[in-house]
């Protein structure tokens, strides 16, 4: 088995199900400077840097998975802006050729990089932005920075990486009140707002806890349009594309929502993360991981790395499987978000 996978290297990566793999999230650090209620507690414990792969180490792996057909790559964290030398890395990536190199940040360290990004030819951009009050920033973040991100998202919108998508989790009792005001952003701004349906990620095990701040995407879509009137919807350019996409009358902007809770995307899912440590992750919904970090660090590091695709995609599992509700072990920021 081991011989005849790298001699078909040029053939797409195929999971067992016939969902191509082609769509690679590299989290480039577990480390963040905000604390995330949804998605770590306040006294996480980051991996001692040690264990964590280099970007050059990264970087041939992204080349690995080149070869067998991945054309884009998302590069997350932790905040991927943290990370020393991110900005070369993205240039790096575009320069092996992927065609789509895109980034997911929490804006604090956005606007000091911008220009930095683009002239590396990042494609796109995604920031986290749950509320557009202060206080309530600095109550779901655990940090009082509300400003410094929406300058950042304001600096953003001039530049080439223009329109921007902003991520919100939607989180009843929390941000709820405000799904109106941020679907309005779309009226005035070149952006595509997103409420995603939280997971239970964060390492926190109380499922009632959870199942109380859920919100589902049908019920933000309908809260949207009773505010602001009727969506209609986009067709998505990309079929694997996990975002309900849809715009108000005349609007620059869009607006959606990712269901990954009510309306899991499995059946389409194209996706394959790579943690800063060095494992493969072939699903968001199960402990799965696969280690590729020796096979990196190997004398042949190309067909060591092809092999241990392959293997993650025969594992890769079918659609259907449903989040388990108490939160697993890692948390997203150590997943890649
Ligand atoms: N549920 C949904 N999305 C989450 N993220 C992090 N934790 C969760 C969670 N529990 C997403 C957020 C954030 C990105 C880095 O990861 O959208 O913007
Ligand atoms: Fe950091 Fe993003 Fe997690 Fe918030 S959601 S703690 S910004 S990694």
């Amino acid at each position: 088995m081991l011989g005849k996978r790298t001699k078909v290297s040029m053939t797409q990566l195929t999971d067992s199900f016939d969902r191509k793999m082609d769509y690679l999230r590299i989290s480039v650090t577990d480390r963040c400077n905000f604390r995330c209620q949804y998605c770590m507690p306040e006294d996480i414990k980051f991996q001692d840097k040690s264990h964590i792969l280099t970007l050059e180490e990264m970087l041939t792996f992204a080349e690995a998975c080149l070869q067998l057909g991945v054309t884009k790559v998302r590069v997350t964290g932790g905040e991927p802006l943290v990370r020393r030398g991110v900005v070369w890395f993205v240039e790096q990536l575009k320069a092996l050729g992927f065609s789509d190199v895109t980034m997911t940040t929490n804006g604090f360290l956005l606007k000091e990089n911008l220009d930095g990004l683009v002239e590396a030819g990042l494609d796109r951009i995604n920031i986290s932005l749950d509320t557009l009050q202060p206080e309530k920033f600095a109550f779901i973040t655990r940090r009082n920075h509300f400003q410094k991100v929406w300058d950042a998202i304001m600096a953003a919108l001039e530049t080439p990486l223009s329109p921007v998508k902003v991520n919100a989790v939607a989180m009843r009792g929390v941000n709820d009140d405000e799904i109106v005001e941020m679907a309005k952003l779309t009226l005035k701004y070149p952006m595509h707002v997103r409420f995603i349906e939280m997971m239970p990620l964060n390492g926190d095990t109380d499922g009632s806890h959870f199942r109380s701040l859920f919100i589902s995407g049908r019920e933000i879509l309908k809260r949207a349009q009773e505010g602001l009137g009727d969506l209609v919807e986009i067709q998505p350019d990309d079929p694997a594309a996990p975002a309900d996409e849809f715009k108000f009358e005349g609007a620059p902007g869009t607006f959606g929502v990712i269901t990954p809770v009510s309306e899991p995307f499995c059946a389409r899912c194209s996706r394959l993360r790579l943690t800063a440590d060095g494992k493969i992750h072939p699903c968001l919904l199960t402990d799965l991981d696969v280690p590729v970090k020796d096979a990196i660090r190997s004398s042949d590091p190309i067909p060591a790395i092809h092999e241990v695709l392959w293997q993650t995609a025969r594992i890769k599992p079918a659609a259907g499987l449903t989040l388990p509700e108490r939160s697993r072990n890692r948390t997203m920021s150590q997943i890649g978000g």
